[in-house]
Order: structure tokens, then C-alpha cells, then sequence
């Protein structure tokens, strides 16, 4: 029944044939379509659901054909229709549902939106949106394509418009642009440690969703939610998902604009999670700071040089001989390290060490003996726990999707903590990353920092007949299962057109985790349930909102952790690639993300260094880290370098106050925080394809320099007025967009304000603490239109923006962070101290029971039209609960 709780309405279901807009079978794809039929179907107020009968095997080098299927079609949240085709009979792998930390409040009655055409034989489905009608385009449709449900491999293909520009899957470096080509190229979904300086191969993490955006701005979703390895294939009228196991599990996402396409998603997989403050300065990182006085010196020299620091960040340097959770007895000894840490909690600033996933084997390591004790690690085929190899030499997995392994590795966070206080977790190496191939270890592995790398792995060759795993059905013989597994009978484009073994540097796919599952299927959320585990870890053990990094991700991990790109290269190209690799993050609902600046791999130069910070300044996560092998890279080693970083980094950090509210708008709706130009102009093909430029939530827009030699930039300016947010000059486009050369010599970077925006400003600082605590000031672009504002009578639009101003600024409704799962701590602030939204709608939100107070007091407006004026904030904390702890 509409309205009530837990209630889904379905729209009408026709039953009719529906041709996709201007989709139709080609010579490429010759009609070979259906493959199964409806043979019983029940209709009812919340849900279709139908049994599928195999009508014609196909492809039959590809395995046996599953029959019968069941379908299910409801819409599980606003906006979004599920619809899942699983087998009747058998246990197949479905990722559990506990992976997902789903928002609270949206259970409540579904909108009815979409119509659903069922053909029955051959069987196929086409969802429209209600509000085009039928004749409409289709979300989504399988009509005149083949539907392929074998033990190892499935196929659904959907009819997308010609028209309709693509955007997300990967990961991968995107070297062609963000959009994605619709040229037949497959994007492998396999996690894997593959440097992220090779573009347009797969990489550290799986994201099976695709968002879709129409010529007049319309966009819509689809994810698949599936874990095992895939292909998904995007063609000039179609988009195919090729799978190598699970269930089909797809939900389709209404849109109608890019900002509902990215709530429905993270609906579905989790919202973004909100970090804590600090985790929003500057960061510096490198591999292969020898001692903690050479650590403690680069702070020191930032300091000096009056470059922003938040973050110090250790590698795997600290630890002794590479085991988790260890000090290095003489270069990062304990009592030198709790005296450094002490001094750099005194100056406000953090740090971070780096765990990785491998548990070096070593008797009489608590970490190891607590392991085997407590049976958390992953096992080969005899049972034993999987040998790898990682940086220590030789390594357990442990089992990061069973609770048993979550509450050890709470355990030795809580030791480590006890050790040394850090602030965050950097969790990397967790696709899993394996210097041994599958079963066999091949590889010794380079680089200098590893002890113990070249003695043998002992695991057990398959094939066995231990495996209780779900992964093709009971009925699979075990031997033929195992050769099966490592060499599917449909290989996906692992590594690229290679199609590389799925077990290349990683565990083997026959390895087994602790409730008899296979890697075979969960490989792809091993990053998910690690960063999934490591939240909470943090949470029990610090009581605030967690900081984590983590390399691997899945769907849904921008919900426990921030994500950087990967090992990038110190070049003019890997600086071009880094926007769209944040887009890519972005869109796919992990939008704390950032590459490293500067370059990880090889040595940067002075200029494009500076460049990297110019544009590094305003990426989500803001970090410099680099190899190893190449040199030092500090802002503060060049002169070009620490007068970019001064000047980017001080407006970063002097617009924390919006930063932080983005970040909050992030948390309640997915929306990235970097984001493409089509999430504020959709309608505008030029946006399409603009990814040299981003906009930091609905109106910072940053067109930074990425070519060297270059002293100006050619910047898009979609329609209207836009406010330099250095020198409040003004760039008109309000009659459409248009392009701009605006000069950019070494050290600028053009950032502009869009007009009728309000942002709260904090004073200069090089902490994040000390931005917080200053007196806030609010930088008000002026709206044309909402305020006639004219340069000839400034008076007069002074007062009507202090109008404005007064009449909108109000004590917002009480929000209550369900989300956060910190039990009452600090009445400090409330949590996302204030929060602006739309233009001149100010908005102060405060903790339920608090009462907000606000009045502003403006100045003039300069020569520009820009009003800079003092903002008192203060909160009256009553003495109901703070909503979330803050730190
Ligand atoms: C991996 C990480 C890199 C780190 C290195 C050593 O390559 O991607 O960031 O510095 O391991 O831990």
C-alpha cells in the first residue's frame, strides 16, 4: 500500500514489444537474441516475479546452460528498480548484504516511476520511465539481445541510445577522457596490483556501475552488483556485461539528473562516509623516510616554509623487517616515536602509517600467532593457510569477510594504537597484491625494502577435493571445478587484450576464505571487506569517525574509506589522466579520493610539480607521495613549488568551512565533491566532455595548467557569472558558456566562484585546526538576476543582499547524523558545522538540541561584486546528545 513502511509499488507492467530508442539488431550483432522464457509469472503490487525456462542453449563452448532462472523484479529504493536473475535450484555466490552500510530512510513507500515491459518468449525487459511514457527511451532494455546465464559465464546486454554519453565502470587510468568510449573495448573488472601509470587496463578496484546522460541533461544508472570477474562492454548502441560467475543482479537508477542518478546509487551501496576534519588538510608522504628524525624534520620544513601541513605519513619504512603493527627497533623506536607524536599532536597535525594486507609467517609475531590461533587467515587447497609472498617475504591472507578475523584484526589495531597513537589508517596492497602468481611463486619481487622475498611458497597444488565453496553449484566435481576456476571458459580481458590468468599476482582463485566461499568470487571485495573491518576497528578503538586510505576498492567502499589512484608517474600525461581519475571515483559513490601529487613513479621537475599542486590543492584528498626509487619531492624543495602550494593550498584551506559542508552534502547524497561540469550544467554537451576542469561541489570551478611550458589555460565557463576567488575579477558567461584564455603563469591557478553562492570562509592557516578555530567570514558571489545587482548602484545591492542574507540564514532544521556510529563524545561543534546549499540559501545546521545562533555583519562589496563580510557563528549546546563526535 502507498505510504506505509517497507511498501514497494511497481507501475504498471505491459506486456509488449518495445524497440529501444533508434536501437535495433546490426550485422555485429546478428539477432541470435533469447535464450530463455517466461513460463509462470505472478504479478503483484510490490514485485514481479517470473520462472525462466532455457528455450535455446547458445554459445555452448562457454559451459553449461542454468535452467530454470528465477526472476525478480521490485523497486527496492526511490527511484531505483531491482531486478535479479538467479538460478531456482543450487547455491550460487551473492555478495551479502552486510557489505553495504546502507543509509537509513528508504524504506518508506517507493515512488511509482517506472514502466516495465516483459516479453515473454523470448524473454526480455525494458523499464521506462513513467514520466516519458512508454515511447520514451528506455532505461534499460534487453530486447532483441541474447540473455546468456551459464555456471561461468553470463551475458545481458542493454540497448543504450547512440546519443548518451557514458560515464564510471573501471578502475582504470583513463587516458581517452573520462567519458567512456563506446567502441567495443572491454573494461575488465578484476582487482589488481598493476601500477596505475599504465592507462585504460584494469586496476586496483571494481566499480560495475555505468551512469548515462542524455543530450538534454537527463541522466540515469545501472549497476550490476556483482563481485566476480566481468568484462562490460560499452558499443555505440549498446552496453554488454559479461560475468564469469554470481547472480545478475542489476538496479536501475531513474536519475533524472546526475545528482539523483548519484543518491540512488549510494542508496543502494552506502553513502560516502564523512571524515574527520583534519583529514581535509594537506597531506606528505613518501616512501623511504629511513628514520622518524628524517621524518620529523620534512614537518619541521614545511612549518618553515609556511606550506600547509595537516598529515605526516609513514610507508612501510616504520616497521620491523615489514610486519604490520611493528616499530622498527632503532629507526622508529618506540620512545622516539611517542615523543614525536606527542609534538606533532601539540602542533594539531596527524599522522598516518600504512598497514598491508599480508600477514608476514613468522612464529612468535603476535599478530601471526594470534592468527593462526584464532583460524583468520584464507586457506589453499589442503586446507593450510595460503603462503604468499608480499614486502615481508612470506605472507597469510587473513579472511577480512568473517567476523572472527574482523574482531583479530581489532586486536592488533589496538596494540598498534597502544604503540604508537596514529590518527588514520593507510590500508594498501589489499586487491589482494601477491609477488606469487596464483598457487606457484614465480616472482621475486624488486625493490630494496624487502627481507626474506625469495624463499619458495608451499602451498598445495589443486586440484582438491576440500572445497565446500559456492561457486558453481553442488553438483560441480570438485577436480574439474578447480581447473575450471583458473582458467574460465570465458577469459575476461584481465590486464587488457593479455587476458591474463585470473590468479597473476594475487591468490589463487581456488584459495578458500573461512566459510568455505573462493576467492574465485569474493577476490573483488577483498579491498571492500578489509577497509569495511579496519572502520571498524577505528571506531571502537578511537571513538571518533575514522580516517582511512585504502588502494582497493569495490562499490559501496566510499563508505568506509578515502581512496587514492594508485602508483602513478611523475609525468605531464599521469597529471592530464588525474581529473578524470577522480571523476571516475567520484561518480562511482568514492568520492574522497586523490593521486598522488607530483607523481609517484620517477623523478618530478620544479614545474610540473607546482603544476600538480596548483590542481593537487583541490582534489578531495590532497597528498604528495612518491617511490621510493625517485627523489624527494616536498613542497617545500623548490621555489616554484612552495609559492604554488602557498597560494593553492592557502585558498584550500582558507575555504575549509565549504569544504567540509561539500563533504557533508556528500555524505547525505553521494554527490562527488570533485565533480564534472555536467553535474551543474547537464544540458550543455560541452560539459560532456569537459575533464581538464572540475567543480568542487555546485560552484568552485578549477581550470588548472596540465601542459608544460604552458603559461595560460583555456578554461570553460558554462552559463554564468563566474568571480575569480583570488582577485574577484569577473568572467560573464550568463549568455551560454564559452571557452576563455586566462593567463596562468607558474604558481596561479584560476579558480572561480560561481555567481549567487555564498561560501563560508576561514582565516589564512596551515592547519585545519587553526582555520577551525579562527572567526569565519562568508565570501558572497553576487546573482544577477536574484539581486539586480548593477555596478552603477552597489549600495543598493549591499542591502538587499544583507536582506537576503538575514531572511535565509535561519536555524535549520535539526539534522541527526544517522550515519555515524561515534556515541556522544564532544560538544565541541556540532557535526557539519554549517552547511550552504544552492546559491544564497544559507542553511546553519545544528545538532538535534542544539540551538543555533547566527548573524552576519557585511562589508562592502569590492569593485567586482563580491561581498566579503564577518560571520559570528556560535552554537548554544543544550544538553541533549551531540550528534556525532568531531575531531
Ligand atoms: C605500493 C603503494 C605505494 C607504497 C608502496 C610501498 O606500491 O601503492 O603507495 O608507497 O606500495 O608501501
Amino acid at each position: 500500500m502507498p505510504g506505509s513502511m517497507g511498501v514497494v509499488r511497481l507501475a504498471a507492467v505491459c506486456l509488449c514489444l518495445v524497440v529501444a530508442g533508434g536501437a535495433h539488431a546490426t550485422d555485429e550483432h546478428p539477432t541470435t537474441f533469447g535464450s530463455y522464457k517466461i513460463v509462470e509469472r505472478q504479478d503483484q503490487e510490490e514485485c514481479i516475479e517470473a520462472k525462466l525456462d532455457i528455450q535455446r542453449g547458445v554459445l555452448p563452448d562457454l559451459g553449461r546452460d542454468v535452467n530454470p532462472l528465477k526472476l525478480l523484479v521490485n523497486a527496492s529504493h526511490p527511484d531505483t528498480l531491482h531486478l535479479k536473475i538467479s538460478p531456482v535450484v543450487g547455491g550460487r555466490w551473492d555478495i551479502p548484504d552486510d557489505y553495504f552500510l546502507r543509509p537509513e530512510g528508504t524504506s518508506e513507500a517507493i515512488e511509482k516511476v517506472f514502466g516495465i515491459c516483459l516479453d515473454e518468449s523470448p524473454f526480455a525487459i525494458t523499464v521506462h520511465p513513467l514520466r516519458g511514457g512508454y515511447t520514451s527511451a528506455p532505461l534499460f532494455t534487453t530486447n532483441k539481445t541474447q540473455l546468456v546465464f551459464k555456471d561461468q559465464y553470463m551475458e545481458v546486454t542493454s540497448l543504450i541510445p547512440k546519443e548518451a554519453s557514458l560515464y564510471g565502470a573501471g578502475e582504470f587510468t583513463p587516458s581517452k577522457g573520462f567519458r567512456l568510449q563506446r567502441n567495443g573495448k572491454p573494461i575488465a573488472l578484476w582487482n589488481r596490483d598493476m601500477q596505475a601509470k599504465f592507462p585504460d587496463v584494469n586496476l586496483y578496484g571494481s566499480r560495475p556501475f555505468v551512469m548515462s546522460v542524455l543530450p538534454d541533461g537527463t541522466a540515469s544508472g545501472i549497476l550490476l552488483l556483482n563481485s566476480n570477474g566481468m568484462d562490460i562492454i560499452p558499443e555505440k548502441d549498446r552496453i554488454t556485461w559479461k560475468a564469469i560467475g554470481g547472480v545478475l543482479d542489476f538496479y536501475i537508477f531513474a536519475g533524472p539528473t546526475p545528482a539523483d542518478v548519484m543518491r540512488q546509487l549510494t542508496a543502494v551501496v552506502g553513502r560516502p562516509h564523512l571524515p574527520p576534519y583534519w583529514s581535509l588538510g594537506f597531506h606528505n608522504c613518501k616512501w623511504g623516510y629511513k628514520t622518524v628524525e628524517e621524518a620529523e624534520e620534512v614537518v619541521r620544513n614545511y612549518s618553515r616554509a609556511g606550506i600547509p601541513l595537516d598529515t605526516m605519513w609513514t610507508d612501510i619504512d616504520y616497521m620491523d623487517g615489514n610486519r604490520d603493527f611493528s616499530l622498527d627497533p632503532v629507526r622508529y623506536a618506540e620512545p622516539k616515536m611517542k615523543a614525536f607524536l606527542d609534538r606533532l599532536h601539540a602542533a594539531n597535525q596527524s599522522w598516518v602509517p600504512i598497514i598491508d594486507a599480508g600477514i608476514k609467517v613468522d612464529p612468535g609475531y603476535p599478530a601471526y600467532d594470534d592468527g593462526i590461533a584464532s583460524d583468520v587467515f584464507v586457506k589453499d587447497a589442503t586446507g593450510a593457510p595460503y603462503i604468499g609472498q608480499v614486502w615481508p617475504g612470506p605472507t597469510h591472507f587473513p579472511d577480512f569477510g568473517h567476523q572472527s578475523t574482523v574482531d583479530w584484526w581489532k586486536r592488533q589495531i589496538a596494540a598498534a594504537h597502544e604503540l604508537s597513537a596514529f590518527d588514520g589508517l593507510w590500508i594498501d596492497m589489499d586487491e589482494v597484491s601477491n609477488f606469487c602468481t596464483g598457487e606457484v611463486c614465480e616472482l621475486a619481487p624488486p625493490g630494496p625494502s624487502m627481507t626474506n622475498c625469495y624463499l619458495p611458497c608451499h602451498n598445495k597444488l589443486g586440484p582438491s577435493n576440500g572445497s565446500t565453496g559456492a561457486a558453481l553449484g553442488d553438483w560441480w566435481p570438485s577436480a574439474k571445478q578447480n581447473a575450471s576456476l583458473r582458467s574460465p571458459p570465458y577469459a575476461i580481458h584481465n590486464g587488457g587484450d593479455e587476458r591474463l590468468p585470473l590468479d597473476t599476482k594475487t591468490m589463487p582463485v581456488t584459495a578458500s576464505n573461512l566459510d568455505g566461499t573462493l576467492q574465485y568470487d569474493t577476490h573483488n571485495i577483498y579491498g571492500l571487506a578489509e577497509a569495511k573491518a579496519t572502520h571498524e576497528a577505528l571506531v571502537a578503538i578511537k571513538q571518533t569517525r575514522p580516517f582511512i586510505l585504502t588502494r582497493s576498492t569495490f562499490i559501496g567502499s566510499g563508505a568506509y574509506a578515502a581512496h587514492w589512484t594508485g602508483d602513478n608517474a611523475a609525468t605531464w600525461d599521469d597529471l592530464r589522466w588525474s581529473i578524470p581519475g577522480v571523476f571516475q571515483s567520484g561518480v562511482t559513490g568514492i568520492p574522497f579520493v586523490g593521486p598522488d601529487i607530483c607523481g609517484f613513479l620517477g623523478n618530478t621537475t620544479e614545474e610540473l610539480c607546482a603544476r600538480w599542486i596548483s590542481v593537487g590543492a583541490f582534489y578531495p584528498f590532497s597528498r604528495d607521495h612518491s617511490d621510493i626509487n625517485g627523489g624527494y619531492q616536498e613542497l617545500y624543495r623548490w621555489e616554484a613549488v612552495a609559492g604554488a602550494a602557498r597560494t593553492a593550498l592557502g585558498l584550500r584551506y582558507k575555504m575549509l568551512p565549504t569544504l567540509y559542508t561539500i563533504f557533508k552534502h556528500s555524505r547525505d547524497t553521494g554527490a562527488p565533491i570533485a565533480r564534472p561540469l555536467f553535474f551543474g550544467w547537464p544540458h550543455d554537451p560541452i560539459t560532456h566532455t569537459t575533464d581538464a576542469q572540475f567543480l568542487l561541489g555546485d560552484s568552485i570551478l578549477v581550470s588548472p595548467v596540465l601542459h608544460e611550458g604552458a603559461n595560460s589555460v583555456k578554461a570553460y565557463f558554462p552559463q554564468g557569472k563566474w568571480y575569480s576567488a583570488f582577485d574577484h575579477s569577473e568572467v560573464d558567461a550568463s549568455e551560454g558558456g564559452k571557452h576563455v584564455e586566462l593567463s596562468a603563469p607558474l604558481g596561479k591557478i584560476p579558480v572561480h566562484i560561481l555567481e549567487g553562492s555564498v561560501l563560508p570562509m576561514g582565516p589564512p592557516g596551515t592547519t585545519t585546526a587553526a582555520v577551525r578555530t579562527g572567526s569565519l567570514s562568508l565570501l558572497v558571489a553576487l546573482n544577477t538576476s536574484a539581486m539586480s545587482y548593477s555596478t552603477d548602484k552597489p549600495g543598493q545591492d549591499i542591502a538587499t543582499s544583507r536582506r537576503l542574507l538575514h531572511q535565509q540564514a535561519r536555524a535549520g532544521p535539526a539534522v541527526r547524523d544517522h550515519s555515524c556510529p561515534v556515541p556522544e563524545r564532544s560538544r565541541a561543534h556540532a557535526c557539519g558545522s554549517m552547511f550552504l546549499d544552492d546559491g544564497l540559501q544559507l542553511q546553519v545546521t545544528g545538532a538535534e538540541g542544539h540551538v543555533v545562533k547566527f548573524a552576519a555583519s557585511l562589508a562592502a562589496a569590492d569593485a567586482n561584486g563580491m561581498i566579503q563580510g564577518a560571520v559570528d557563528l556560535s552554537f548554544a549546546l543544550s544538553d541533549g546528545p551531540a550528534a556525532c563526535a568531531d575531531v
